[in-house]
């Protein structure tokens, strides 16, 4: 078990080159010399890496899982048993355990937290107050978490520091988009089997995630509708060649069902009650509420197990829906999460705005920041040099004509 974690570990340690890079710095200027972290993150071999980054710089890590099904247990043994790492987290815990886990954690009086959805800042701001004096600031990793704390910011109920991660250009325009799309594909392809070209595939949600989603459902021959409520999106989608549909419409002509909004109640009573017998419903957004699994249920005779992370429903009015990774995110809950090299990127920005925390936090102020751009611009110049792509700089004659307004026509 642990072997093979510390196989995967390693694995994705070849494709995290920016990530490494840091490693290196931070054995030599150890940035974290004995600060205490406290991370909430997905308990993925990239994630590992992370925390043996942080570790490097000298900090204290610990580390708990941050969705229920998405821990990959034979990570979680490696970095406990191989790098003597503190890890609460296991894959397909109840809710209870999953906040146990949280709180096990946090015993680690953290003076950084790291989030993923911000439940961790949330438990800490409610359940372990106590806590809160000690902490320095925290990042937030991915769209619904930023969400969240920049509504605490709002009514003053944040108490420190966030510096969000998914704000950062290195961060949404990779992970959300590359990696969502071909992980969401690589799941719904390992948990069925079933073969893309010529299904319709409806994709909810034309933010990074989805844009990723369609692109990679589309290069696979299915024919993809998107339904959106923001006429930007909706009008970017139509242009970017994708039919657009009110979910009502796309519910009766869809064979397979994404969600990645970051919304509550996408998929309800109405649209499963239309859906086509064999039609495959998943997740890709944070947490599980887009597809409203309990109205499924109250609409089912019977569920069984029909494949590894597939669940049949079968419908009073006889028809079946298949229902992928529980409605949980199917990426990491069907497949193994984003592929490395864009953590690469991620989760430099994550480890550039834990040191920057470490100097900057006392002349910061309770409040969600953006990532630096000079981090940002440092781990797109890193991940490029790591991929021998050159690129052009400004002349100083071009540098001078672009902040210049007197030269025109
Ligand atoms: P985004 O804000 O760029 O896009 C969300 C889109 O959904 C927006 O265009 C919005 O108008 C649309 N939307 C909202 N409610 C809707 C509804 N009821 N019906 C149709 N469209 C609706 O957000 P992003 O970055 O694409 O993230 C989406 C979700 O995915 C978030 O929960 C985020 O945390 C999560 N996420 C998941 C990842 C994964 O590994 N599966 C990775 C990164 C983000």
């Amino acid at each position: 078990m642990s072997l093979r974690g510390k196989q995967r570990i390693k694995w994705a340690a070849r494709e995290m080159p920016v990530l490494s890079s840091l490693v290196e710095r931070f054995i030599k200027t150890k940035p974290f010399l004995g600060v205490r972290i406290s991370a909430c993150l997905h308990v993925t071999a990239e994630t590992a890496n992370l925390m043996l980054a942080l570790k490097s710089g000298g900090a204290q890590v610990a580390l708990c899982g941050s969705n229920p099904l998405s821990t990959q247990d034979d990570v979680v043994q490696s970095l406990k048993h191989d790098y003597k790492i503190p890890v609460f987290a296991k894959r397909g815990v109840k809710t209870r355990q999953y906040y146990q886990h949280l709180k096990q954690a946090l015993a680690h009086k953290p003076q950084l937290t790291v989030d993923d959805g911000a439940d961790l800042v949330t438990f800490l701001h409610t359940k372990s107050r106590r806590l809160l004096k000690d902490v320095w600031g925290g990042t937030e990793e991915t769209t619904t978490g930023v969400i969240r704390l920049k509504t605490m910011a709002k009514l003053g109920k944040l108490r420190y520091p966030i510096i969000a991660v998914n704000s950062a250009l290195t961060k949404y325009l990779f992970d959300n988009r590359y990696g969502t799309g071909q992980s969401t594909l690589d799941a719904i392809m390992r948990a069925t089997n079933i073969l893309l070209a010529g299904k319709v595939f409806v994709v909810a949600g034309y933010g990074w995630c989805g844009k990723g989603v369609a692109m990679r459902a589309k290069g696979l021959g299915a024919r993809v509708v998107v339904v959106e409520v923001d006429a930007v999106r909706a009008l970017e989608a139509v242009m970017d060649g994708f039919e657009i549909l009110p979910m009502m419409m796309a519910a009766r002509i869809g064979d397979i069902f994404v969600t990645t909004t970051g919304d509550v109640d996408v998929i309800t009573k109405p649209y499963f009650l239309n859906m086509k017998s064999g039609a495959i419903v998943a997740n890709s957004g944070h947490f599980d509420v887009e597809v409203n699994v309990k109205e499924l249920e109250k609409l089912t005779t019977k569920v069984t197990v029909a494949r590894d992370n597939v669940r049949e429903y079968t419908l009073k009015n006889g028809r079946k829906i298949y229902l992928l990774a529980e409605g949980r995110l199917v990426n990491l809950g069907a497949a193994e999460g984003h592929p490395a090299s864009v953590m690469d990127l991620s989760f430099s920005n994550q480890a550039l705005a834990l040191e920057y925390l470490v100097k900057q936090h006392a002349g910061l102020t309770p409040a969600v920041y953006p990532v630096p751009s000079i981090i940002d611009n440092l781990v797109a110049e890193l991940k490029l040099r790591s991929m021998k792509v050159s690129h052009d700089t400004l002349s100083p004659k071009q540098k001078k004509y672009l902040t210049s307004w007197k030269i025109g026509t």
